[in-house]
């Protein structure tokens, strides 16, 4: 079976072209390299052997977008693309509703063009908003997003749902994923943000490795055990698994599914940083600042009904995340960038 993976060159993408191609499935990349280095498929390449046809194609193109389908001829789509920094759709709010939804609905239309009715959407625990309850279950309702980034998640499933309700041949399943950290054990290919980095563990890692001078924790008055925020860390490779589940639930035809995607486990900032610093041996500087606007205190799921309708578990935990991280940025200190 064919799969296309728009935004396939990413963090998520990347990992998970590995876990298909482990479980037999056939591959194809689309991704405009907006967020992604095409060394990262290379890399991808080398791990399991084999060529990845790619298109270096923007999915707001149609043409371009029907060009790799009538070459490929996908039956389910993985649609990873799309914009993520959460500070930055604030700002640039058009840019981000026009990739993230104008790019969706011409991916959808192409999709439905060439018969191919079958996807797995990329969403995320910030559908949630401030959580009503935890752990955060699928029967939890959506909640307010702060954020256009956020905003675009929570449309884009419910355009998902309609599309999915209007005609019983589509399967749909929108996966929300927690927080993602971790890397390829090979070390060769893991998360490389541009610039300062906005997230926990790559802002950590750079500092291990020298690049940034301390870690700001933001905010240590929260109602936690510490007072620093907790989230749900996943490792990537764990997610990535879980898109393989996923697609055996579209092979099942499951209609719309919809799965948290998360260990169950809740770790603050500075659990991870010690964490961190015990799996690895690294120091990591830290100091105490303000809240950062928009962040929640506590963020975990319940991830029972993945265990119980697809099959996925999380293997791995927090020192197997922070080992992984490391070993990615501490053989990579540039990235991709040599
Ligand atoms: P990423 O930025 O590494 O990967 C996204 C890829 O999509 C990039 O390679 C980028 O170049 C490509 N892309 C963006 N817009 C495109 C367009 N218009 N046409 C073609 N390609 C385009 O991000 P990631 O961390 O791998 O995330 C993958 C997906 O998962 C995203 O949709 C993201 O919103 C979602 N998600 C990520 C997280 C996280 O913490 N990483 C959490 C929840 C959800
Ligand atoms: N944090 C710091 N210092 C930093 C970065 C983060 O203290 O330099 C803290 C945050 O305040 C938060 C925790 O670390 O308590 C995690 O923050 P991240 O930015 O790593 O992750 P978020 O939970 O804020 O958001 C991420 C993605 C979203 C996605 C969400 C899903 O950025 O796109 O996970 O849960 F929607």
């Amino acid at each position: 079976m064919k799969i296309l993976l728009t935004g396939g060159a990413g963090y998520i993408g990347s990992h998970t072209i590995i876990e298909l191609d482990k479980a037999g499935y056939q591959v194809a990349v689309v991704d405009n390299l907006y967020n992604s280095n095409p060394k990262a498929l290379e890399r991808v390449s080398k791990i399991i052997g084999k060529e990845i046809p790619f298109y270096k194609v923007d999915i707001r193109d149609e043409e371009g977008l029907t060009k790799a389908f009538e070459a490929e001829k996908p039956e389910a789509v993985i649609h990873f693309a799309g914009l993520k920094a959460v500070g930055e759709s604030v700002a640039k709010p058009l840019e981000y509703y026009h990739n993230n939804m104008t790019g969706t609905f011409i991916l959808l239309d192409v999709m439905r063009k060439h018969g191919c009715k079958n996807i797995i959407f990329s969403s995320s625990a910030t559908v949630y908003g401030d959580p009503a309850q935890i752990p955060i279950t699928e029967a939890c309702p959506k909640g307010h997003c702060t954020n256009p980034y956020g905003q675009t998640k929570s449309m884009l499933e419910e355009v998902l749902m309609d599309v999915q309700k209007a005609d019983s041949e589509w399967n749909v399943v929108l996966l929300r994923y927690f927080n993602p950290i971790g890397a390829h054990q090979s070390g060769t290919i893991g998360e490389n943000p541009n610039g300062i980095p906005n997230n926990l563990m790559p802002y950590i890692t750079q500092v291990a490795v020298g690049k940034r001078e301390e870690l700001g924790v933001f905010g240590n008055d929260y109602d936690t055990h510490d007072g620093t925020g907790v989230r749900d860390y996943i490792h990537v490779c764990d997610l990535a698994a879980g898109h393989v589940c996923a697609l055996k639930a579209i092979q099942r035809n499951c209609g719309l599914g919809i799965y948290n995607l998360g260990t169950g486990h809740g770790y603050s900032v500075l659990d991870v940083v010690n964490a961190f610093e015990k799996a690895n041996g690294v120091p990591v500087k830290y100091s105490i600042k303000p809240r950062r606007p928009g962040d929640i205190a506590t963020c975990y799921c319940n991830p029972a009904k993945a265990k119980e309708e697809l099959g996925w578990e999380a293997q791995y935990g927090i020192e197997d995340m922070c080992r992984d991280s490391w070993n990615w940025q501490k053989n990579n200190p540039n990235g991709y960038d040599e």
